[in-house]
């Protein structure tokens, strides 16, 4: 346990070698890109019953990085976890480890997960966490309009995927939005309107494409606003972390 903290520590530092570096597959910048394609680890993954148990055993180097309880960081380092659909996760960390989304902080950890099976374990256990209260959310002293401005941009054009309360679809691997970061949801939707998120789903981008900059802001902050009724974490009585 101590030791994959303090492996984290260093390989985030640039202080360990980390082994081979991620492969890179041909994402949506390539002409033959199809949106999750049925294919390798992943259907495997997908049709295996996960095994809480032994998805907290597998979770204890990543909750290093995005926390134990899986909320991730409010400065949208590392995205809040909790909750999100098994199919998504198995979806973006077979992503992660093909080279179809690019992250090379987190590459040496996702390839050391052995197996479908374990991927499988692994998301079981993190669907299972509550969506914590505390995130990182949109903070100025315009916040009411931005929120304002996002809602209603949000119920036009990424309702229909995303849910009204931001709770996705889980069999058509839209993701939870919920308790999601402000910074995490901008830095997001910055990349796959840029092409930049090479996984990214080509009807969202079509939406998202001509958005101002400004837009996203305000629609980030409406995003992290979204409150999920029955998945959220009930605030506690004593202190616990
Ligand atoms: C060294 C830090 C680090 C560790 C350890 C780590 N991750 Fe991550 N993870 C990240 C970062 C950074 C991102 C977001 C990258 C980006 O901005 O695209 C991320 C993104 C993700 C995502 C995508 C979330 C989304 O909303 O699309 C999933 C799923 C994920 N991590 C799961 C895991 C699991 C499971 C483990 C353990 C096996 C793990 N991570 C270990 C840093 C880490
Ligand atoms: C056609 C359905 C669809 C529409 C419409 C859509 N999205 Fe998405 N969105 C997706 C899918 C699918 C993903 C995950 C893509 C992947 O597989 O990596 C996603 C990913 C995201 C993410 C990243 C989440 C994460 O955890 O990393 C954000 C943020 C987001 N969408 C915001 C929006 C916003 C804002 C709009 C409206 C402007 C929108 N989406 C419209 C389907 C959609």
């Amino acid at each position: 346990m101590k030791l994959s903290v303090l492996l984290v520590g260093l390989l985030s530092a640039g202080l360990v070698f980390a082994g081979p570096p991620a492969p890179k597959k041909e994402g949506i910048e390539g002409k033959n890109y199809q949106w999750n394609a049925q294919e390798g680890e992943k259907i495997e993954a997908l049709k295996l019953k996960g095994d809480k148990g032994r998805g907290e055993e597998a979770y204890e180097v990543c909750g290093a990085c995005h926390l134990p309880s899986g909320a991730g960081r409010p400065d949208g380092t590392f995205p809040q976890l909790a909750g999100q659909h098994t199919t998504v996760l198995i979806k973006q960390m077979a992503d992660i480890r093909a080279g179809l989304r690019d992250n090379p902080t987190m590459y040496p950890f996702a390839a050391t997960l052995t197996d479908p099976q374990e991927l499988a374990d692994v998301s079981k256990y993190i669907e299972g966490l509550c969506i914590p209260i505390e995130h990182g959310k949109y903070e100025g002293p315009d916040a009411a309009m931005q929120v304002a401005k996002g809602k209603e941009l949000y119920e036009k054009q990424c309702l229909e995927c995303h849910g009204k309360n931001g709770e996705g679809n889980k069999e058509k691997f839209y993701p939870v939005i919920a308790g999601q970061h402000y910074k995490y949801l901008l830095r997001q939707m910055t990349e796959i309107r840029d092409g930049h998120r090479r996984n990214a789903n080509p009807d969202m981008v079509k939406v998202i494409k001509p958005y101002t900059n400004d837009q996203l802001i305000a629609i980030s902050a409406y995003q992290s606003s979204l409150v999920m009724p029955g998945s959220m974490c009930k605030p506690k009585a004593g202190k616990k972390k």
